[in-house]
């Protein structure tokens, strides 16, 4: 009687709500079958997902697992619904978060994964202070020109040899997070450095897997099935422990007049009255830049290189402009951008290309809205899909090649592009957009500026992503020529 009973409910819970975004025909238990978003962790699913845009509209839904969700595709879908009104600020649950990291999560609250006031507080706490500390400004372009040293020593040491950029990236942009939160850089070889790097990885394979996604559709089922996804509290928790001792470290010479990092200035606020500001939501911040900040910058560098090799006309246009405009006795510097239109350009056209958070991150309705005329009750989870403005034809002059006059007019000066998005769009756009933004232009013009990259002989670069939390290049070796100095 009870299994009837389950599986009358699930029938009726299978039916699409009068006046919601069509889609293809949901099954109980399982959801949507056609277009396979079953397959939940491959790269199939940012295209079918997109696929299903030319039969559905600009606006569908699907039943993934025992919920409904809708994507928005198209700039003008997306536009309307992140960036009018504030009714998609919020993100859903995810019980991979609330339920199997109940020590870390409950209670706690960061950036990415609150809603409401906490969110509001924190992520404005965070802006200001990341600016505070030089996003934007020269002191923080310092830094990030002193960490290409130390990586270009690295690559030199390879002496034109082959060798996998994958660990080099991951090292000077994490740097870049430790000087803004921790106040100071690892040499590359510290162990905590690295431990802290294994772990991020550890955790975020465990993210992307089936095993996660499972968790989030089916909570009740996988919290009794062993598996991989039970390891992620233990993975979370070392590395909160990593940011609390540094944490502690801090508080022994902390001088709150002289604020020195992320740290300290979230050390001062918490002296103030406001509830919001704990030791605990401290750790969670630096979790989340860390988290967010480091292997999204670090694919895409990883992008910028396999893509010079794949178009070396590219790559020596590139290196000429900065040639001419920057020359070769000094390090480029975010006041050239604007004298460097081809460059800027092929960042942008790598960024578009690379498209490594093809789906956004998801959000939620906070209230019954209308989007794309369809009625979305509250509570139901969204999906920006990214690539379907980053890819669409109707935007993009050819949008599946690597085009950098996509972002140029016929003079040669750099446009500005509406469907530029993989930043995402509204009050929840990415946080460290300009952070990353400083860093892509500084370590890419660097790069280009002091060596010729290319594929080891007989090898041609594969331009095949891989899903993960982003989509990235698939691993692979390089060979860097010291240009002249
Ligand atoms: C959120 C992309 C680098 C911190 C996001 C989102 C996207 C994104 C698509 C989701 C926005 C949404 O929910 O609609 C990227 C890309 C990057 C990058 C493509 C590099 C190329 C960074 C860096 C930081 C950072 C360097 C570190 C400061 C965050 C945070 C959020 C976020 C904290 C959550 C914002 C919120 O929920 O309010 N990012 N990101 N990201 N990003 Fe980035």
């Amino acid at each position: 009687f009870a299994l009837v009973l389950l599986l009358t409910a699930e029938c009726l819970r299978a039916r699409r709500p009068r006046s919601f975004p069509p889609g293809p025909r949901a099954f109980p238990l399982v959801g949507n079958i056609e277009g396979a978003p079953v397959c939940f962790s491959s790269h199939s699913l940012v295209l079918c997902l997109w696929q299903l845009s030319e039969k559905y509209g600009k606006v569908y839904s699907l039943k993934m697992g025992p919920s409904w969700t809708v994507v928005l595709n198209g700039l003008s879908a997306l536009q309307e619904g992140l960036t009018k009104g504030d009714h998609l600020n919020d993100r859903p649950e995810f019980p991979i978060h609330s339920d199997v990291l109940p020590d870390l999560g409950k209670d706690r609250f960061s950036i990415i994964f609150s809603n409401g006031h906490m969110w509001k507080q924190q992520r404005r706490f965070a802006l200001f202070t990341l600016k505070y500390f030089g996003v934007g400004k020269k002191s923080l372009e310092f830094s990030i020109l002193d960490e290409f040293m130390y990586i270009s020593k690295e690559i030199a040491n390879h002496k034109g040899k082959p060798f996998n950029p994958h660990l080099i990236m991951n090292n000077a942009v994490s740097n870049i997070i430790c000087s803004l939160v921790f106040g100071h850089r690892f040499e590359y070889g510290n162990e905590k450095f690295l431990k802290m790097m294994k772990l991020f990885d550890k955790g975020s394979q465990i993210e992307a897997s089936i095993w996660a996604q499972l968790y989030n559709a089916f909570p009740v089922l996988m919290r009794r099935l062993p598996g991989p996804h039970h390891a992620l509290q233990n993975i979370y928790g070392e590395i909160m422990d990593l940011i609390k001792t540094e944490v502690n470290q801090h508080k022994e010479d902390w001088n709150p007049s002289e604020p020195r990092d992320f740290i300290d200035c979230y050390l001062n606020e918490i002296q103030k009255v406001d509830a919001g500001f704990n030791e605990d939501n401290l750790v969670m911040c630096g979790f989340d830049l860390f988290g967010a900040g480091s292997h999204t910058t670090s694919v895409t560098l990883r992008w910028a290189l396999l893509y010079m090799t794949k178009y070396p006309e590219v790559q020596a246009k590139v290196q000429a402009e900065i040639d001419e405009v920057v020359g070769t006795s000094r390090q480029p510097s975010m006041e050239d951008r604007a004298d460097l239109p081809y460059t800027d350009a092929v960042i942008h056209e790598i960024q578009r290309m690379g498209n490594i958070v093809p789906l956004s991150l998801p959000h939620v309705t906070t209230r019954d809205i209308r989007l794309g005329g369809y009625k979305i009750p509250k509570g139901v989870t969204i999906i920006p899909n990214l690539t379907s403005v980053l890819f669409d034809k109707n935007e993009w002059e050819t949008p599946d090649a690597f085009n950098p006059g996509h972002f140029l007019n016929p003079e040669g000066k750099f446009v500005k592009r509406a469907a530029f998005i993989p930043f995402s769009a509204g009050k929840r756009v990415c946080l460290g957009e300009n952070l990353a933004r400083m860093e892509l232009f500084l370590f890419f013009t660097s790069f280009m500026q002091r060596f010729s990259f290319s594929t080891p002989p007989g090898v041609e670069p594969v331009l095949k992503p891989r899903f993960g939390v982003t989509l990235s290049p698939p691993p692979f070796e390089i060979c860097a020529t010291p240009r002249k100095e």
